[in-house]
């Protein structure tokens, strides 16, 4: 059991953080961002995600995990010291490596002893070899260190589930003696089988991008099918199921919907985009997931505006789910915000609302109405579109929806309201990919 920093408290850091304490590592979760710390540190967790309060505070009551924004103490008093900064997207579409320059800087003047230096972040291939020149020049006689890979493909809403019994953890290093403590402190889940996949470091980095990518690709590809089918007169859920029972294909990932979203996917696509034109190798597939996404949230729009009898203007539409999947408050390149725009675009109003996510949106929206009540927001609407496929808009009551809205317009672009109540109902609706009943 080793003791380790993790810098960076965000959504993979605190996930990180609390499993790697959970299973018995003695954790420091470092950050710049000092409320953050001392948010956590009076008990206040700043993300959603589902059980993370409960497995923070027992780890904090058995002191295995603490939190700190003194970064250069927490360095020095770890073995393992763990990058899990932001690697968002530059303008040009490459990862901005800012974050990840200073904390190796702030590595750089504060390493006093053999550590390793574990990048988690996802980071364009070669960023690993970039580090170590960086910390081999910079150092002293004497100090040695190992660098290890160790990208992470925790899911937003599932993320403690995912890091607790993943499928797979990538090590990738050159280094025995850093494989062997990478392997000690995911002990206990090596103890009942070997989920660790060992490889050199350009590897792992590559293993993290064609995961995502291959991910976007399969959502990129159903919606476009799902479009298909509404001209054929097929159905989008008969077909992705039969495809599903195929093992060669799986049933994972193979829900259509508004195109997808999130910190991830958009910029992990766009950034192994431009390391392909960087090398000069050309990746029509990535190109077409990335089009195909662009398109499925322009074909929403026009869904919206079809199915809304004398268009949107000034007409009153109530916008059910924030963030971009469900269990989680992230609205980070939710497909909401383009329909949102859309809307206000074409002069109409949004009536807002998410379970968890209204206080994200409003960062990016403040000029529309967010209701803490799904039924107040869609009292009065013309129209009513699902964005996110939260449990409670499984089960609205239908009738009473009826009742209060001022049209009966619904898109659901998540395809969960039961078709048959709706046309039972009298309501005039849209999904994606289905035969309408
Ligand atoms: P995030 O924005 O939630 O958190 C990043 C944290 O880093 C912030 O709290 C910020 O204050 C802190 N930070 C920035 N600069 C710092 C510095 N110099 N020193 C200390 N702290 C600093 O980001 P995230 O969603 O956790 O993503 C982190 C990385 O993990 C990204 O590369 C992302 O692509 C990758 N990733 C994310 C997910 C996910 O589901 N969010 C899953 C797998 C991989
Ligand atoms: C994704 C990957 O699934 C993780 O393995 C990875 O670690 C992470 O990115 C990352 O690198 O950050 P995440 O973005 O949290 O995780 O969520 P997903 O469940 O993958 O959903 C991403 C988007 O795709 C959402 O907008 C979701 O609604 C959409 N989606 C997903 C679909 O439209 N259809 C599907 O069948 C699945």
């Amino acid at each position: 059991m080793k003791n380790i920093t993790i810098i960076g408290a965000g959504y993979v850091g605190l996930v990180t953080g609390s499993g790697l304490s959970e299973f018995g590592n003695r954790v420091v979760c470092a950050d710049i961002d000092k409320n953050k710390i001392l948010d956590l540190n009076s008990g206040k967790i700043p993300i959603y995600e589902p059980g993370l309060d409960e497995i923070v505070n027992r780890n904090v009551n058995s002191e295995r995990l603490s939190f700190s924004y003194d970064i250069p103490a927490s360095i020095k008093n770890s073995e393992v010291i763990i990058i899990a900064v932001g690697t968002p997207q530059t303008e040009k579409g490459d990862a901005n490596m800012f974050y990840v320059d200073s904390v190796v800087d702030t590595i750089v003047q504060n390493l006093d002893g053999y550590k390793i230096i574990c990048t988690k972040s996802t980071v364009p291939i070669g960023t690993g070899n970039k580090i170590i020149n960086i910390l081999k020049k910079s150092f002293s006689e004497g100090i040695d260190f190992d660098y290890v890979s160790n990208p992470e493909f925790l899911r937003e809403g599932s993320a403690l589930k995912d890091f607790l019994w993943p499928d797979r953890i990538v090590v990738g290093t050159t280094s025995k003696k850093a494989y062997g403590i990478m392997c000690d402190i995911y002990r206990l889940l090596y103890i009942n089988r070997n989920p660790i996949k060992h490889t050199n470091i350009e590897t792992a980095e590559m293993i993290k991008y064609a995961s995502n990518s291959f991910l976007a690709l399969k959502i990129s590809y159903i919606n476009e099918i799902a479009n298909l089918c509404e001209s054929v007169g097929a159905d989008i859920h008969d077909v992705a199921s039969a495809m599903g029972q195929d093992g060669r294909i799986s049933d994972k990932f193979l829900h259509p919907g508004p195109g997808f979203g999130g910190s991830c996917f958009p910029k992990d696509l766009e950034s192994l985009n431009a390391i392909s034109k960087e090398k000069n190798i050309k990746m029509e597939t990535l190109n077409a997931a990335i089009n195909a996404n662009k398109n499925q949230k322009e074909i929403m729009a026009i869904k919206l505006e079809n199915l809304i009898e004398g268009g949107i203007e000034n007409k009153k539409i109530a916008v059910l789910g924030l963030s971009f999947k469900a269990n989680t408050d992230d609205v980070r390149e939710s497909s909401s915000i383009d329909i949102i725009n859309f809307i206000l675009k074409k002069g109409g109003i949004v009536r807002a609302y998410d379970p968890i996510a209204n206080h994200s949106m409003s960062k990016f929206f403040r000029e529309i109405s967010y209701f803490d009540d799904v039924y107040d927001a869609i009292n009065g609407s013309d129209g009513l579109v699902v964005m996110t496929e939260w449990n409670e808009f499984r089960a609205l009551d239908l009738p009473r929806i009826k009742k209060i809205m001022n049209n009966a317009y619904i898109l659901d672009t998540r395809n969960i309201i039961s078709m048959l109540e709706l046309s039972r109902l009298g309501f005039v609706y849209d999904n994606v990919g289905r035969v309408k009943i």
